[in-house]
């Protein structure tokens, strides 16, 4: 496939884990990718694959948190390629701060600022090209934005980021533009290199029984940022390996109460032969 042939992507967060598989796969597709970082070694080393691979990519170094910053990233990106197509708010990543009791007003600041802040000043500078050529937006949230899963503060911030996104889906709509949101679970990237045995222990509550790899993502971002999902607007497409199907993770909600088919008045033909 080759979905992005002649558009430009900017993806911030670009130069590991997630943002860097969605900076290969939208190349892979025929995207020319701009790499917005805080690591821009790391970034130009990624950007330096892609070359070898025939696309063309180009690094910015940009704190997402800076508009300044944000503003001159995306006139180099206009300067270098003319035009912009796809934005991904990825950077990020979260930071594991306790309880609510112990979460600090600066913990509540970073978090905001690189989450929600960071996506608002990366839309609001590359609004009116996007709205050029009829672009679209997908953002990186998380299963936490839509559930309790700890962590208050990145939860609060990643649940703003999913009604900033319906809000614009609504408000630019008449105009083209898209606007929506991957929500992954547990995958597997450096923030989890500090939790020994996490990834393991957090593959047991995965219907599907496995913690996701970044490309599960990159995979799920694509589609939202192709014309495979013209008419999709203002969603949230949860890629987490079914966590948030159920509220038991991985259990079957007969294992958890543990009460026979009888008990609830069911005969096993009608409760099924699994019961
Ligand atoms: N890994 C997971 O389990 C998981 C689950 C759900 C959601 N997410 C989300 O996916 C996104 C990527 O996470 P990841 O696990 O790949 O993290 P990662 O740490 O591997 O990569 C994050 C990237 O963002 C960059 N970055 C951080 N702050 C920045 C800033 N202020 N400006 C510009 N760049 C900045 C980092 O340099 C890094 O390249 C994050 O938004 C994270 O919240 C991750």
């Amino acid at each position: 496939m080759r979905r992005f042939e002649g558009r430009v992507a900017f993806v911030t967060g670009a130069a590991h884990g997630i943002g860097r598989a969605i900076v290969q796969r939208l190349a892979a597709e025929g995207a020319s990718v701009v790499l917005a970082d805080i690591e821009t070694t790391t970034a130009e080393q990624v950007r330096s694959g892609l070359e070898k691979q025939g696309a063309s990519g180009l690094v910015v170094a940009c704190d997402i948190t800076d508009r300044a910053a944000v503003d001159d990233a995306i006139a180099r990106t206009l300067a270098r390629f003319d035009r912009l197509d796809v934005l991904v708010n990825n950077a990020g990543g979260s930071v594991r701060i306790g309880e609510f009791e112990q979460t600090t007003m600066a913990d509540w600041h970073r978090q905001l600022d690189v989450t929600l802040i960071g996506a608002v000043h990366a839309v609001q500078a590359a609004l009116p090209h996007l709205l050029r050529v009829r672009g679209n937006v997908v953002s990186v949230a998380s299963v936490n934005g839509l559930a309790a899963f700890g962590e208050p503060a990145y939860s609060a911030a990643k649940a703003g980021l999913v009604n900033l996104t319906r809000n614009l889906a609504v408000r630019y709509g008449a105009q083209g533009l898209r606007f929506n949101v991957v929500a992954p679970g547990t995958v597997r990237t450096r923030n989890w290199d500090d939790q020994p045995g996490a990834l393991e222990r957090l593959a047991s509550i995965v219907p599907l029984g496995r913690v996701g790899e970044p490309a599960d993502i990159a995979a799920a971002v694509a589609y939202l940022a192709s014309d495979d999902a013209a008419w999709v607007t203002g969603t949230t497409l949860t890629v987490d390996g079914g966590v948030l199907a159920g509220p038991f993770g991985g259990r079957r909600y007969d294992d958890v109460h543990g009460l026979s088919p009888e008990v609830h008045g069911l005969s096993p033909e009608v409760h099924g032969p699994e019961a």
